[in-house]
């Protein structure tokens, strides 16, 4: 477990997101319900200073890269304006629809941006990790959060309200740029998923997902690239706007054609498999 984590030591008292919390049971699904018993995030939020040595986020703040340029001084400053939170796994902490006035940052664990359908099935837009960002949006527009953002593993957070983030923007133009900069990264992913929703069939999608899996994390060893942590046949699911059943055929089928190897966690990429994704390219 990181350092930082050891140093939260958070009671919550309260629910603030009573709006949320009938909004979310009228889903009434599994996975809601357990976010439900976890709602109360924001009875964890501190402010900068209360539990963490400024320090300590000087040095976290250094190493999320729309910050990284900063000088010192100024991550000095920015360190005393943040508020940190610690998240359980499951915890909502952005709720689409409601009002936004922070902007967060990832100190360490795992968070996803999801949307959901009306029977409650789950698209996820993003998963993001330690050092990236997220809830820039409503800050930025005044409009109400786009989507939900679900802590995946335990998480430790960095906030900061809307108006020291607009400040800091304006008084540091290379932060403003850098955020652009993983917008614009952001939407081009968007258009690809759009693209792909829209002319490719499922298995297609569900290759690619695995392909792009193996490209970012994949290690060489005999026979293809060895992906050690895959997410799950739900998370996959969720990203390509399928069901699990269908990502679970899919990936039955690739293991039968001798394309992957699955065992636990671990998939086995076959150079044939990527070949033929080459192939059809
Ligand atoms: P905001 O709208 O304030 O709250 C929800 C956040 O989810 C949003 O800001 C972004 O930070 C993030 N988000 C929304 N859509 C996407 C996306 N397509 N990819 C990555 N992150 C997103």
């Amino acid at each position: 477990m990181p350092r930082l984590l050891h140093h939260f030591a958070v009671a919550l008292d309260r629910d603030p997101l009573g709006f949320q919390t009938e909004m979310l049971q009228q889903r009434g699904d599994g996975e809601t319900l357990r976010q439900l018993d976890l709602l109360a995030v924001d009875g964890g939020a501190h402010r900068g200073g209360d539990i963490l040595a400024a320090v300590d986020t000087v040095q976290l703040l250094r190493q999320v890269s729309i910050f990284a340029e900063l000088p010192q001084e100024t991550l000095g400053d920015l360190a005393k304006r943040v508020w940190q939170k610690q998240v359980d796994a499951g915890s909502v902490i952005v709720s689409q629809e409601e009002p936004g006035d922070q902007l967060f940052v990832i100190a360490s664990g795992k968070v996803k941006v999801v949307l959901y359908g009306e029977t409650g099935r789950e698209i996820i837009l993003s998963i993001l990790r330690g050092g990236d960002f997220f809830g820039e949006m409503s800050p930025l527009d005044r409009q109400p959060r786009s989507a939900n953002v679900v802590a995946v593993e335990d998480s430790a957070l960095l906030g900061l309200d809307r108006d020291a983030f607009q400040t800091h923007l304006t008084d540091h133009p290379s932060t403003a740029l850098a955020i652009l900069a993983e917008m614009s990264r952001r939407l081009r992913h968007a258009d690809e998923v759009i693209g792909n929703l829209a002319l490719l069939d499922v298995y297609a999608r569900v290759a690619r997902t695995i392909r792009d899996l193996a490209q970012k994390q994949g290690e060489p060893v005999d026979g293809g690239l060895l992906i050690k942590e895959r997410p799950t046949q739900q998370e996959i699911a969720g990203l390509i706007g399928t069901s699990r059943e269908t990502v679970s055929r899919a990936l039955n089928d690739f293991t039968r054609r001798g394309l992957l190897e699955m065992s636990g966690k671990q998939i086995l990429v076959r150079w044939g498999f990527l070949r033929k994704m080459e192939d059809a390219a």
